[in-house]
């Protein structure tokens, strides 16, 4: 959720054959840190505090049944005040989003939150022998799981994010896959439906391609409809584009010898 959290996370069984991170004491913790420091937050964080938090709520507890409220203490002392009007929600398109966010420095993600930092690729599980502390051998893949540890601090997590959206926000979506709009990935399952339309004044949906296609669904085919739907029936202000050419610029300016990008780029010189 980083892991994809907003995501528009997609439920993969990341832990599938995997155990807890090795190290994750340390990585989280030091994540914290590094997070508070530089992003400039007062130090009203206290990384170990959301730490004991944590893991109170994993280790306690069988594997496969650390449900969301298990984790309502450390969401109390991990609250952020977010730049709601600058979110971005996203499915599928996890690389392309990151080169998006990085170059027009105007869009937040849940990976950019505190949370989603800290939290961002790892794995954790505890055992069912409930002073044993965490799984480093092996965690319950999420689809085996009613109450997968990792799949509810990121169901929480995006629900928040989603809740907190104000303004203008904007949702990636990739053409080149089908069910562009999955209703199980975090944005379908978990997102949406916590999008409050008295608070967000415009969704601006944007749909992009691998350069080599295929181009499977669009703002007039396919899922998206689905999507438009959802918000069309619940008051929202939307607008879907599928040839965005920022967006396009920013795919040729990593792959500029594709002919699409060749084009694109005699038409601009
Ligand atoms: C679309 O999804 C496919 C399959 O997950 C992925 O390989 C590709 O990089 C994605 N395209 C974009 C533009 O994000
Ligand atoms: C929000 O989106 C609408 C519709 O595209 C646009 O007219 C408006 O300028 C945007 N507002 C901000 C603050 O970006």
């Amino acid at each position: 959720m980083i892991l994809g959290f907003a995501l528009l996370f997609v439920l993969t069984d990341v832990t599938a054959e995997f155990g807890t991170t090795p190290n994750l004491k340390q990585i989280v913790i030091g994540r914290c840190f590094e997070y508070v420091a530089l992003a400039n937050l007062n130090p009203r964080y206290n990384c170990e505090k959301i730490w004991q938090e944590f893991e109170k709520a994993v280790v306690r507890r069988s594997p496969c049944d650390v449900g969301v409220k298990d984790y309502q203490k450390m969401f109390q002392v991990i609250t952020q005040t977010l730049p709601c009007g600058k979110l971005l929600f996203w499915s599928k398109t996890r690389d392309f989003m990151h080169s998006y966010v990085a170059v027009t420095g105007s869009f937040w993600t849940l990976e950019n939150t505190l949370l989603g930092f800290m939290f961002n690729d790892l794995i954790w599980c505890g055992q069912q022998e409930r002073e044993r502390g965490f799984d480093y051998q092996s965690c319950p893949k999420w689809s085996t799981c009613l109450n997968h540890p990792v799949y509810s601090l990121w169901k929480q997590a995006s629900q928040n994010f989603a809740m907190a959206a104000c303004g203008n926000i904007t949702v990636l979506l990739n053409g080149s896959i089908h069910y562009a709009f999955n209703k199980e990935s975090m944005f379908g399952s978990v997102e949406l439906e916590n999008l409050n339309p008295r608070m967000v004044t415009h969704v601006h949906i944007k749909v992009i391609y691998n350069l080599e296609g295929p181009f499977l669904e669009s703002c007039t085919q396919g899922s998206i409809l689905g999507l438009i739907e959802v918000f069309k029936k619940r008051g929202f202000y939307w607008t879907c584009t599928d040839n965005d050419l920022t967006l396009l610029i920013l795919q040729c300016l990593k792959n500029p010898r594709w002919a699409t990008c060749q084009r694109c780029f005699n038409g601009l010189f």
